[in-house]
């Protein structure tokens, strides 16, 4: 069961969230951070798809923090489609000069050791379905916020939520039911469909764009 009033970070995590470059609103990092915190209680680690350049990961690390689990993140780190060059959302300063490619890894990792939460924090780089593909340890919670294509959300939803535990939460952000609000399509919604029309998953909260689903029966 949800507290009535669910912890609050405190102001110097809450400082480093909002000076971190990224993409998630304060009020969707507070509905992270709680669900985080609760499903924290299972002890099992928090694992979050797209690690951009560690926004989000700041809260769900000092939600590990309290419960005394690992943060898990995974990211290429070479930016969404929409983050390339000539795309809405670019930002030339993720781009390594040498090689003209994004590279958003060294600004995480300044975004954490900032926010002082590097010991919670286990940064796994690489494509996501590739390290999905030899993953076995059950996770309390699984937050997707990566790749926006049918394929990418898909392979995000087929190669992390088998790894929920009975109990634990499958965060999806992005979830736009119509279509005028979303520049960067609708797979993220689709994959929410999904997972409630599994059976697998029960819808807990939502707040914006970001859905928040406990396991509550087998499969996917
Ligand atoms: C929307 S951003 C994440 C934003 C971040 N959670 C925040 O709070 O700012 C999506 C990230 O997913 C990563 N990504 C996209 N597809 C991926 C894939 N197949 N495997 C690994 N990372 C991927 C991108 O590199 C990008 O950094």
């Amino acid at each position: 069961m949800q507290d009535p009033t669910p912890a609050a970070p405190k102001p110097e995590i809450l400082a480093a969230f909002e000076a971190a470059k990224g993409f998630m609103p304060l009020h969707e990092g507070l509905a992270l951070y709680e669900a985080a915190l609760e499903a924290g209680r299972l002890g099992l680690p928090l694992l979050e798809v797209g690690t951009y350049c560690g926004r989000s990961t700041i809260l769900l690390a000092d939600a590990a923090r309290a419960a005394g689990v690992t943060a898990i993140t995974v990211d290429h780190h070479r930016g969404s489609e929409e983050q390339q060059p000539g795309w809405e959302y670019h930002d030339p300063a993720t781009v390594d000069p040498e090689i003209g490619r994004m590279d958003t890894l060294p600004t995480f990792r300044r975004t954490l050791h900032k926010a002082g939460l590097e010991d919670q924090v286990v940064a796994m780089v690489g494509r996501s379905p590739q390290i999905a593909a030899f993953w076995r340890t059950p996770l309390g919670l699984v937050f997707i916020d990566g790749g926006h294509t049918d394929e990418h959300a898909s392979g995000d939803y087929e190669g992390w939520a088998p790894h929920v535990a009975e109990g634990g939460l499958l965060l999806i952000h992005d979830v736009f039911p119509d279509p005028a609000d979303e520049f960067t399509g609708q797979a993220p919604y689709r994959v929410y469909l999904r997972a409630l029309e599994s059976g697998a998953f029960t819808e807990v909260s939502a707040t914006d764009s970001l859905r928040v689903l406990r396991r509550t029966g087998a499969g996917i």
